[in-house]
C-alpha cells in the first residue's frame, strides 16, 4: 500500500481553517471542495491515459486522453458526498457510483446501508472519497466491496487520517491488490472512542510525502 501525504502549505493551510470550529459552514464546505481539488491532482496521477491524435488548426497532434473503461469515483455516504464535486472537477468523464457506509458508534464497525456500484469493476480504476479515516472500518467494508467486483487499482482520498487506521487499511488489503491512500493530513491517535485527535504523530514531527507501507 502506497500512503501519500500532501506537502503543500495551502494545503496545510486550509487544513487549519478547517478545523476551526468558528468556521462558518459554508466556509468549510468551500474549503473541502478546494482541498479535494488538490489533492485530486496527486491522486490522479497514475490515472490511465491512451495515446490520441487530435486535428489543431495547423497539423495532427499526438496527445492524450483517459484511458476506457472511465475511473469510477465513489462517495463514501454522508460526508464523502461533500468530495464529489471537486473530484469530478479534475475527472468530469469519470463514472460515480455511491456506498452508504455508517459508523456504528457503539461497536465502531461499518453498517453498510447502500450500494450502488457496477456488478464488474474489472479494469477500473476506482477512487474512494471520504473526508475522515478513523478505524478504517468504513474505508476498509469500502475497498472490500471494490475488490470483490474485480477492482485491483483503488485510490483512497481522505482529509484527514489517523494512524491506527492508516495501518488496518494496510493490514487488511495487503499485497491482494495495488491500494493508495492519499489524504491532507495524517493526525497523531484516536481518541478512546474512536475519534481522531488532532495533533503531530509519535516522532514529534508531521508526515509528508509518499511512503510505501
Ligand atoms: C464518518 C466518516 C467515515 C467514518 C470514519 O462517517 O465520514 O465514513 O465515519 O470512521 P471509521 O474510519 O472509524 O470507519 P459516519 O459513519 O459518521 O457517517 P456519516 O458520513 O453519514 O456521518
Ligand atoms: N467521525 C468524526 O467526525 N470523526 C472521527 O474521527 C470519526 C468519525
Amino acid at each position: 500500500m502506497q500512503l501519500h501525504v500532501a506537502d503543500h502549505p495551502l494545503i496545510r493551510h486550509k487544513v487549519t481553517v478547517l478545523r476551526d470550529k468558528s468556521t462558518p459552514s459554508p466556509t468549510f464546505r468551500l474549503l473541502v471542495d478546494e482541498l479535494v481539488t488538490l489533492l485530486a491532482y496527486e491522486a490522479t496521477r497514475e490515472v490511465k491515459v491512451a495515446e490520441c491524435e487530435v486535428e489543431t488548426p495547423l497539423t495532427t497532434a499526438t496527445g492524450t486522453k483517459i484511458a476506457d473503461p472511465p475511473p469510477i469515483i465513489v462517495p463514501i455516504l454522508r460526508a464523502g458526498l461533500g468530495m464529489l464535486d471537486g473530484m469530478t472537477r479534475l475527472l468530469p468523464s469519470a463514472e460515480v457510483g455511491f456506498l452508504g457506509l455508517k459508523r456504528d458508534e457503539e461497536t465502531l464497525e461499518a453498517v453498510t446501508y447502500a450500494n450502488r456500484l457496477p456488478e464488474d469493476l474489472t479494469g477500473r480504476q476506482v477512487f474512494l472519497i471520504d473526508p475522515m479515516l478513523a478505524t478504517g472500518g468504513s474505508l476498509v467494508a469500502a475497498i472490500e466491496y471494490a475488490l470483490e467486483r474485480g477492482a485491483t487499482d483503488v485510490t483512497c482520498v481522505c482529509l484527514l487520517a489517523a494512524p491506527e487506521g492508516i495501518a488496518h487499511v494496510q493490514k487488511s488489503v495487503g499485497d491482494r491488490a495495488d491500494v493508495s491512500v492519499v489524504v491532507a493530513q495524517v493526525d497523531e491517535r484516536l481518541n478512546e472512542v474512536g475519534y481522531i485527535v488532532p495533533g503531530l504523530g509519535d516522532a514529534g514531527d508531521r508526515l509528508y510525502g509518499v511512503v510505501d507501507l
